[in-house]
């Protein structure tokens, strides 16, 4: 299968020539469809600062992204716009909700916004909502969910246009070991039954266990990958923890 992300030789840097940091230090990899990838690394590691290159919220400095072949690092004005709308689903970890509208509206506004039918959009939120068990929630307003159920309506949103990838940046961060494990099991769902393709960015070893793929950042560079191959989350949790020590890291940085 052609890859769905390819990543050639990414460069980020900030400041200028006296004082310069480089955020992300030419970095490439693929990502097959329906992969999912954690990105691991220390603070400041450029975590998110490749993500936000991804998502075209940031510039790079040089080098090239492709997203089915397509070099999103030259999309401009409205392509971009479009490309930002059709193909991604962003889920940050402060959510990005709507306050002012419901559960149901904020899922919804990511469907009226791509101009789909009002019958097909109530038909699409309630079976993604039935999928992240948000069905009771779907009336509340944010103010009136926990953080949880906020993180998986944002979730929700981020789903279901179907976008060909989903971009997430500490999407536990914020979140308690249950809140964190029902989203963690809704990115599950998402991968295995809806096909999607999701790049997560987490310094948590147990959010990362549930990728299939983890990449570990150090200094803006790539510094290591490796795959779960038939390993269960826990075996994987615990090579993560052995490769966290291997590579020098503190243990506690990542758990
Ligand atoms: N807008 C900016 N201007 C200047 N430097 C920046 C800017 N954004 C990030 N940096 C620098 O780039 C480096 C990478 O930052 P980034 O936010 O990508 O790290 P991160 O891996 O996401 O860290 P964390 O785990 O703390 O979120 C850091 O040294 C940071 O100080
Ligand atoms: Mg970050």
């Amino acid at each position: 299968m052609p890859e769905l992300l390819k990543l050639d030789k990414i460069t980020k840097y900030y400041g200028n020539k006296s004082s310069l940091t480089k955020a992300v230090d030419n970095i490439s990899f693929d990502v097959q469809p329906e992969e999912f990838v954690a990105i691991m690394g220390a603070s400041g590691s450029g975590k998110t600062t490749m993500l936000n290159c991804i998502a075209t919220i940031d510039k790079v400095t040089g080098g090239h992204i492709y997203l089915q072949g397509q070099d999103i690092t030259m999309l401009k004005g409205n392509a971009l716009n479009a490309f930002r709308r059709e193909e991604l689903g962003f889920v940050f970890q402060d959510f990005n909700l709507l306050d002012t509208m419901t559960g149901f509206e904020n899922i919804a506004l990511a469907l009226q916004i791509q101009n789909v039918k009002p019958a097909q959009i109530e038909e699409r939120v309630m079976a993604i909502a039935e999928q992240l068990n948000i069905k009771e929630i779907l009336n509340k307003y944010p103010s009136q969910m926990s953080g949880g159920q906020k993180q998986r309506v944002a979730s929700a949103r981020a789903i279901v246009t179907e976008p060909k990838l989903i971009l997430a940046d500490e999407p536990t961060g914020a979140l308690d070991s249950k809140s964190a494990r029902m989203l963690l099991e809704c990115f599950r769902k998402m991968n295995r039954e809806l096909k999607a393709t999701i790049l997560m960015v987490t310094h948590d070893a147990f959010t990362a266990s549930y990728a299939s793929r983890v990449l570990f950042l150090k200094d803006g560079k790539l510094f290591h990958e490796f795959y779960r191959g038939d390993d269960t989350r826990k075996q994987f949790f615990d090579k993560i923890i052995q490769v966290v020590s291997l590579l020098g890291g503190d243990v506690n940085d990542v758990i």
